[in-house]
């Protein structure tokens, strides 16, 4: 078992407990650079990329290069291993949705050149290009769209709506929602999500299939649920809305249960309890960690 990243977003400490694997191996590479693995693989997951929107938007370029080249070198590695290769895709294909909930017959509503393009159209080409190797070559291939998912081990200050209110309360200051928070969001607990990603693996489906939850919260409502789990009786705050933000995200799932037999199990209110937990035992260094900040290159 490999784990191969950069590191540009990510942390190894979310991974130090696959250390102890006497299988597990760890490449820091950059997949939009060539890849090289030696021997035989079976399965190639490529959840390469930056994936929140305030990282995007500092790396616009990183982020394109991991979604086309990135994507085109770890296909090109399954091709040449035989290997079967699932890429992570993502709900922001559909963009600012024109059709509620999102099902995968749905196109999207994308601006290319807005400041969401970068990661959008990363995830778009990277799609067209996964078919592309399926229809050509015949490569075994999957694609997931995943919803927001949530769940320990976030960044608190990748700017994503849980974590930046987890940290807010924590930290005891206001809750900063965007625009009047009637935008929808509909949040995924991360073991759903993965009992999903494994499934879709093992399955034959080489379409995009959705997961996520299909609980759909508005963004105030959520700040509110937030506030009473972290007891905190700070105010909420709102801000102005960033450009292009989607109004409404709520997965139809009917594909995922059909074919996978799956959809989430996990409540919000016992995910989130799970997630307080995590947070809460980080320390003072870590609740007051500013954003990253990266080199221009
Ligand atoms: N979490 C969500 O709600 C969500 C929703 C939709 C899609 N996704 C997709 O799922 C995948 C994982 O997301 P996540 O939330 O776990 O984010 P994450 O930041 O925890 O993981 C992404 C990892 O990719 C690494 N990376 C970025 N560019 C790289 C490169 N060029 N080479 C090697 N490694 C690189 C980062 O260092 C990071 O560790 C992403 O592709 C994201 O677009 C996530």
């Amino acid at each position: 078992m490999i784990g191969m990243d950069n590191l540009i977003t990510g942390d190894l400490k979310n991974i130090q407990h696959l250390f102890k694997l006497p299988e597990f191996e760890f490449y820091h590479h950059d997949v939009s650079k060539f890849i090289h693995v030696s021997g035989h693989i079976d399965y190639i997951l490529h959840f390469a990329s930056p994936a929140s929107p305030i990282d995007y938007l500092k790396i616009p370029i990183q982020t394109l290069k991991v979604g086309s080249l990135g994507t085109h070198n770890c296909l090109g590695l399954a091709l040449a291993k035989k290997a079967r290769i699932l890429v992570a895709s993502t709900s922001e294909i559909y963009g600012d949705p024109l059709v509620h909930p999102q099902t995968e017959s749905y196109w999207g509503n994308v601006n290319p050149v807005g400041p969401r393009g970068v990661y959008d159209e990363a995830k778009r080409f990277q799609e067209a290009m996964t078919m592309a190797y399926h229809t050509f070559h015949g490569l075994e291939t999957r694609i997931v769209r995943i919803f927001n998912t949530y769940g320990p081990r976030m960044r608190l200050n990748d700017g994503r709506a849980l974590p930046a209110f987890i940290g807010q309360a924590l930290r005891e200051e206001d809750l900063t929602v965007f625009g009047d928070g009637s935008q929808t969001r509909s949040f995924c607990y991360v073991d759903d999500l993965v009992e999903g990603i494994y499934r879709l693996l093992l399955s034959d489906c080489s379409d995009p299939v959705n997961l996520g939850n299909p609980d759909e919260i508005t963004l105030l409502e959520f700040a509110q649920e937030i506030l009473k789990l972290t007891g905190a009786n700070q105010s909420i705050v709102f801000k102005k809305l960033p450009e292009d933000d989607p109004k409404q995200r709520r997965p139809d799932i009917h594909k995922a249960k059909a074919l996978l037999n799956w959809e989430p199990k996990v409540s919000r209110a016992e995910g989130l309890a799970k997630t307080y937990e995590y947070f809460k035992q980080l320390t003072q260094e870590e609740l007051n960690r500013q954003p990253l900040e990266f080199a221009k290159k």
